[in-house]
């Protein structure tokens, strides 16, 4: 049966090199037999600044952000999450940051986000510096480890600038075939 998947886009440039490889995947996925719902980071105002009003109105997880009381129902019923993200600054950019750290309000009320499946697709500008992608790829595993999600794949691109530079590797191809067996 098909499953629900979020794709968490982390970068600002729309039609740039992530969100090539985030409908890439989402094409596989889709062939699949799933359906996956976009969610842009960027555009959505999202934070944590450790108030405590998580769910403090049994319908609002965060006390402060309706943008992400709408995203919320999203992440909690999808059976897989994606985190499609360019590399800044070794890390998930600052949008898609502030977007996780609004996910604690899920941590503070119990709530069971496990038995997901997680993914993360991401790409950067740099070349011949292998550890580049070290400081993301460390806060993904934790943050699945802490989540219970089990990991399905990762896939980290080096040498990605401009736009369109991510079709010159096998970035997408590989997206496109982690979309088809997300799920095994
Ligand atoms: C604010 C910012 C920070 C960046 N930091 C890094 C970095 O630390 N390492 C790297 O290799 N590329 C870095 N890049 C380059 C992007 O990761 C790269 O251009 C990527 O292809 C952008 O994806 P997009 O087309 O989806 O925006 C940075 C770009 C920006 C705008």
């Amino acid at each position: 049966m098909g499953k629900e998947i979020a794709v968490l886009l982390g970068s600002p440039r729309r039609g740039g090199n992530t969100e090539q490889m985030a409908d890439a995947f989402i094409r596989g996925a889709e062939k699949a037999g799933h359906r996956a719902v976009k969610i842009y980071a960027a555009d959505r105002k999202a934070d944590c600044v450790a108030c405590g009003g998580c769910y403090s109105s049994e319908d609002r997880p965060c006390c402060r952000n309706a943008d992400f009381n709408e995203i919320a129902p999203v992440l909690l019923r999808a059976d897989g999450i994606v985190f499609a993200t360019p590399l800044y600054w070794y890390d998930f950019p600052g949008k898609l940051k502030c977007l996780i750290d609004n996910m604690y309000c899920f941590y503070a009320a119990g709530k069971d986000l496990s038995h997901k499946k997680a993914a993360i697709l991401s790409c950067g500008e740099e070349t011949g510096n292998y550890m580049m992608f070290d400081g993301l790829q460390r806060s993904f595993e934790l943050i699945c480890r802490v989540a219970g999600w089990s990991i399905a794949d990762q896939i980290y691109v080096p040498g990605v600038l401009e736009v369109g530079a991510i079709q010159r590797t096998d970035g997408l191809q590989r997206s496109e075939a982690l979309g088809g067996h997300f799920f095994g």
